[in-house]
């Protein structure tokens, strides 16, 4: 007879915490300013770091000058020439060097670094070089970037070009009533993270290094830093600090600053942090990648879609980044929500000579939703219909299929819009406020779009990703890659294992991000967290309760069938046995620490082919519909939101209170890009590189949101839930455009919807008139 076990009935401890609105891990450490962003990190004897940029778009390096008169012994200088490995950012290319070496390429690109003591000294070494330049005509345009006239990248300035065809496209458009053609242009939108770039690098005795910093993805920088830097894996620590922001700009730049800062620390032989202010912020980081999308759609006069040309551009600015996935994305959200029997899309991203654009949530599909949203208000207002009227005729529904062959699997784009119709009271509205007199006009406008969630085709399976669960007295601690930078994942990730172990939520410990304690389980970004990494998650805690129940069943002579385990104890046939924590420790004392990985597993049914771009292109896909009501003022052209009815598809909200924070303050992002911001680009330089001259919605320009969450569960993501992060910034462009329209009579085709553009947009119909 085994040895009776201590068992404490835990079940009133447990309770059910999916769906529920935990208050937030991080709350309590940020309420009380204690919380550590990178720059409040007392980091002893650290220097500072800054940078030497390009002042012009392109051109050739032809010297470098320090000044003699400055005292050189005092800092650390450091050019392309002084570097430790590749001149590579290892990206999805190696195109961007550390250090620009001969020729630059945009304006504010890194061309030397200093690190110095004081702040004060490092001004003064920054101030003392002098970077002597020839200039070379740039490329500054999508437009001049195609045209091939002057190459600055590749043969042909294209950095990556895909096409998806379905159907017989040519004979399709035969079928047609009408041919609606436009084209549609959006412009760059800055991330605006609270808190700005910054990274410490810390030499060691070993010859490695070790980063901290505000960042996203530890292992992308991870893996830039070992083929810059030329050391073994081992060598390289990356460890994230409170993290006030990201919204996909701090998944690919972090990586070159990580470099920056590890590359002076290695020769100053001592700490070296670089924390950029707002303006080094917005000139030299990168941006949401602008937009030219051409639409060229068949139609029968009762508005139904028979076949569509998608010409679609982005601008990739001096290199790579992540512009080839982007693009992809682009792509694949292309015809929106909507079933187009015939397609052909052309996607192309290509270099100019801006800074480089990157990820921004949204990840290239807010541009390809605006456009394709502002076709079917286009065929809409040619056909003499009602926006609506077009987009019920066209709806993807329950197993039709996308360009690329991916089935739908819910009625899920259906649901939402009639949602939003109904609660918004988008019917009577839109019939009273035609009916405005007098310069302030209301308008109420709709979109509808969607997010695949996790990484395109078979990039989840490229990732693989891994979670690593830690056994410690009385509680688990949870080792992931994924970072808490404001969004809740922290808060979610420990939900969903404090569920799958059924323990208390407060035994589960999310653990900071740190390459040399968690596994690799992949990038922050894409809508994969809760998705996909919570699966992973729930993957390892049924491989820690079997180990768990395996030592039960040796321990009490029972056969593993006949035990179970709920809320934290398991049983014999109804009769408690022991409990997690105590078979936990009893595992460590024989045999040591108790940990187990938890790892991706691909989903059969999905197959996904990367030559042709075509097949299952996301695990699971989420869906929204906006209905804006706005006020304009037709005098100014001031365009002031009012209410903002959004119905959401989010599979399983984890926490539902995160999940509306997502919508609201993504919506409000797209809003923002949808009429407010605006950058100025002047001979390929920022402008509007101040707080002051790049406006954003402020709580004075939000309005009120009006949020329903549905739930149509996705088998693939953790307890049905599907990827919400980026999602609901697609809503905001197209439906401010489509408010704006009611209201005015006119049509944008471009964003940010500004005064100058409605000015123009006036003058051009004044002309047409007369
Ligand atoms: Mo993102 S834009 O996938 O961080």
């Amino acid at each position: 007879m085994a040895e009776k076990l201590k068992v404490t009935l835990r079940e009133k401890e447990f309770r059910e915490v999916i769906g529920k609105p935990v208050v937030r891990v991080d709350a309590w450490d940020k309420v009380m300013g204690k919380a550590e962003y990178i720059d409040d990190c007392p980091i002893p004897g650290c220097w500072y770091g800054g940078t030497v940029r390009s002042d012009v778009p392109h051109g050739r390096i032809v010297g470098i000058r320090q000044d003699p008169s400055f005292d050189w012994s005092k800092v650390v200088f450091v050019t392309a020439k002084d570097l430790p490995g590749p001149n590579e950012v290892a990206m999805v290319r190696r195109d961007m060097p550390v250090l620009a070496e001969d020729i630059v390429n945009y304006v504010s690109e890194p061309i030397a670094l200093v690190a110095a003591p004081t702040k004060a000294l490092l001004r003064a070494a920054l101030k003392a070089v002098k970077v002597e330049i020839e200039p070379i005509e740039p490329v500054l345009t999508i437009e001049e970037a195609l045209s091939g006239e002057k190459i600055i990248w590749g043969e042909d300035n294209v950095l990556a070009k895909f096409e998806v065809k379905r159907g017989e496209v040519d004979e399709a458009f035969k079928e047609a009533d009408i041919i609606i053609e436009e084209t549609y242009r959006t412009g760059h939108q800055e991330q605006l993270y609270l808190e700005p770039q910054g990274m410490v690098a810390l030499p060691r005795d070993d010859g490695g290094v070790e980063v901290i910093g505000s960042l996203q993805c530890p292992y992308y920088i991870h893996g830039a830093m070992t083929h810059a830097l030329n050391l073994p894996p081992d060598k390289i620590v990356i460890k994230q600090a409170v993290t006030g922001g990201g919204f996909g700009g701090k998944e690919d730049f972090p990586s070159l600053l990580a470099i920056h800062a590890a590359v002076l620390a290695l020769k100053a032989k001592r700490p070296v942090k670089i924390i950029y202010d707002r303006a080094e912020d917005m000139v030299s980081t990168t941006k949401r990648h602008p937009s030219r999308i051409r639409h060229r759609t068949g139609v029968k006069k009762d508005g139904t879609i028979v076949a569509q040309d998608v010409d679609l551009v982005l601008d990739g600015g001096a290199y790579t980044t992540l512009s080839i996935v982007v693009l992809q994305r682009s792509l694949l959200h292309a015809t929106g929500c909507y079933n187009i029997p015939s397609a052909r899309i052309l996607a192309r991203a290509v270099a100019t000579n801006t800074p480089p654009n990157g990820a921004f949530r949204g990840f290239g599909a807010p541009q390809s939703i605006f456009a394709m949203e502002r076709q079917m208000d286009k065929i809409a207002r040619t056909l003499g219909l009602s926006p609506v009227e077009v987009r019920r005729k066209n709806l993807l529904k329950n197993g039709d299929a996308f360009p690329f062959g991916q089935r739908v699997e819910d009625d899920g784009a259906r649901l939402v819009f009639e949602r939003a119709l109904a609660i918004s009271e988008y019917e009577r509205k839109r019939s009273e406020y035609s009916k405005d007199q007098g310069p302030k006009k209301r308008g109420i406008g709709l979109s509808l779009f969607l997010h695949g969630g996790g990484f395109t085709g078979a990039g989840e399976q490229k990732i693989n990703g891994k979670i690593k669960l830690f056994v410690a007295k009385e509680s688990v601690e949870l080792h992931v890659s994924n970072v808490e930078m404001g969004q809740g994942a922290a808060t979610v990730l420990t939900q969903i294992a404090a569920q799958g172990l059924q323990i208390p939520f407060e035994k589960v410990k999310y653990c900071q991000p740190d390459t040399s304690k968690a596994p690799d389980s992949g990038p922050t970004v894409a809508s994969r967290t809760t998705m996909i990494v919570g699966k992973i998650v729930l993957r390892g805690t049924e491989k820690l309760i079997l180990q768990l129940k395996e030592y039960v069943s040796r321990h009490f002579d029972v056969s593993l069938g006949d035990i179970t385990y709920a809320k934290g104890t398991f049983f014999e046939n109804g009769t408690p046995l022991a409990d997690f924590f105590e078979i936990a420790r009893r595992i460590e004392e024989e045999r040591g620490p108790l940990e187990v990985i938890g790892d991706y597993v691909h989903p059969p049914e999905l197959n996904w082919d990367d030559k042709k771009c075509q097949g299952d292109a996301y695990q699971g896909y989420a869906w929204g519909a906006s209905v804006l009501e706005v006020e304009v003022d037709t005098d100014t052209w001031e365009v002031r939101p009012l209410r903002d009815t959004v119905v959401v598809d989010v599979g399983t909200a984890i926490n539902p209170l995160l999940a509306l924070g997502q919508v609201e303050g993504g919506s409000l992002q797209g809003l923002g890009y949808g009429y407010l911001e605006v950058i100025e680009m002047e001979g390929g330089r920022y402008r509007n590189n101040r707080l002051a001259s790049y406006s954003i919605p402020t709580s004075v320009d939000c309005p009120d949101f009006f949020v329903e969450l549905m739930e149509i569960p996705c088998s693939r993501g953790a307890f049905g839930a599907k990827g919400l992060g980026e999602m609901p910034l697609s809503g905001g462009g197209p439906a401010v455009a489509s408010a704006i329209e009611h209201a005015t009579g006119l049509f944008p085709t471009r964003l940010p919807v500004t005064g100058e553009i409605l000015t123009s947009l006036e003058q051009e119909g004044d002309e047409r008139r007369s």
